[in-house]
């Protein structure tokens, strides 16, 4: 095999005449080796563009980046700056967004089972809507707004029935699901009615999310026109056609541009009344392909007549993606990134268990050796946002990097922060 697929480094990546990979003006091996391993490095500059195309796409205002995908405090100012919003499904997102200086009227607040506290912490902020999921949730925001908290504007997440072709676990639109009110069951136009009804709800619309990771426009579609129907229906003034859109992970998958999803939206929706107002949440489609995650290689073992295990100094703590779905990566050498890519090898990181495969059919150099740098690019979804201190291994740090600049965005984690929230078994005062 040849050497790694040009269309799955970031925008900015060059790959010099000495074959040495350079991200945002920055030599990626010698980052690396300077900030040690692992690592994620984002291309700023695309992610940038990536926002700047979505807002070109769909109109300022309209485009929510869904925070699960990547969120630190560097990220969300950037989403904003570029004229986003953000999606937050938890209490603790919310926080983080909010501590980044997001004004609430740029956040959303998501979630199957919001809490008391999540809910009273949007009200009390004044988020731009939530997104409610269940009756119990309009009962908790009745009781809020009962007490005083001023009624949110809200969207009615509805389960459209549309089956997608991606992984079970994250395919979101179809009836039998935990997400939202399902459309066919009439729980929906129900759940519209309650709000509509409340004193304590402002409706402001509807919205569905059908999964993620979704390659077929038509799933986008099929999903649209549903939405389209019960919005006339109901009047909704603002539709949102969730996130989900795919990217190209390995050498052999080509996904739509923000541009052509967008494109088929706009076909999709054009039947809505004049004035309704269309949002989109992506999150991966922002920031999969910005990021690329160094390791250095520290053993490889050949067993004879099976494989080759090469085993790197991260694995399923920085990257769950493909134990949790079975998703593949490519993997490359950063200094001699223009390399033919001959020898097939499992790349295994240091966690005590089998299923800890980073890349389970990877073609790396043949010379690749313990010592070298190896780099696994389209990590800026899911990656870090999903990434646990397993083995009590650090998570790594993330560094941005532009215009010959690199500038630590989140710091790598350090053993002490591994011992920080223990306790010397404080007494709890448990009794009535
Ligand atoms: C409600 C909602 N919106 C948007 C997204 C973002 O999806 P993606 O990262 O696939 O674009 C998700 C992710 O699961 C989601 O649950």
């Amino acid at each position: 095999m040849t050497a790694v697929p040009r269309h799955l480094l970031p925008d900015t990546a060059v790959i010099g005449s000495d074959g040495r990979l350079v991200v945002g003006g920055c030599d990626v091996a010698a980052l690396a080796r300077s900030t040690g391993t692992p690592v994620f490095i984002y291309d700023e500059e695309h992610l940038r563009r990536r926002c700047r195309e979505a807002v070109a796409a769909f109109g300022e205002g309209n485009v929510v980046y869904a925070a699960k995908a990547f969120l630190c405090r560097a990220m969300a100012r950037l989403a904003v700056e570029e004229g986003l919003c953000l999606d937050v499904a938890t209490g603790g997102e919310l926080h983080v967004a909010l501590s980044a200086g997001v004004p609430a009227g740029r956040l959303v607040l998501h979630g199957n089972n919001k809490s008391d506290a999540e809910l009273r912490a949007a009200l009390t902020a004044g988020v731009r809507h939530v997104v409610v999921d269940s009756d119990d949730e309009i009962d908790r925001i009745e009781r809020l707004v009962a007490s005083g908290l001023p009624a949110p504007r809200v969207q009615v997440r509805v389960t459209p029935g549309v089956y997608v072709h991606t992984h079970e676990y994250i395919s979101t639109g179809q009836d039998d699901s935990k997400f939202g009110f399902n459309l066919r069951t009439g729980a929906a136009r129900a759940a519209i009615a309650r709000v509509v009804a409340s004193p304590a709800t402002r409706f402001a619309g509807i919205h569905c999310h059908i999964g993620s990771n979704v390659f077929a426009v038509a799933n986008f579609v099929d999903a649209a026109a549903a939405m389209v129907d019960l919005a006339r229906e109901v009047g909704a003034p603002e539709v949102t056609l969730g996130g989900g859109l795919g990217v190209a992970y390995v050498g052999d998958e080509q996904a739509p541009s923000i541009t052509e999803w967008a494109r088929h939206l706009d076909a999709a929706t054009a039947a809505l009344p004049a004035g309704t107002v269309v949002l989109v949440e992506p999150g991966r489609s922002i920031v999969a392909g910005a990021a690329i995650t160094v390791y250095e290689v520290g053993t490889v073992k050949h067993i004879e007549g099976v494989r080759t295990y090469v085993a790197v100094d991260g694995g399923m703590s920085d990257n769950p993606r493909p134990v949790l779905y079975g998703s593949g990566y490519e993997a490359f050498v950063p200094d001699r990134a223009a390399a033919d890519r001959t020898r097939e090898v499992r790349i295994v990181g240091k966690h005590c268990e089998s299923g800890d495969v980073l890349v389970s059919e990877a073609m790396v150099p043949a010379d690749l050796a313990v010592g070298d740098l190896l780099a696994t690019p389209v990590t800026g979804a899911y990656g870090h946002s999903m990434a646990s201190t397993y083995n009590k291994v650090p998570r790594p740090p993330v560094v941005f990097v532009r215009d010959g600049e690199a500038r630590t965005v989140v710091r790598r984690e350090t053993l002490d922060d591994l011992v920080r929230l223990d306790e010397d078994g404080e007494p709890i005062a448990w009794r009535p």
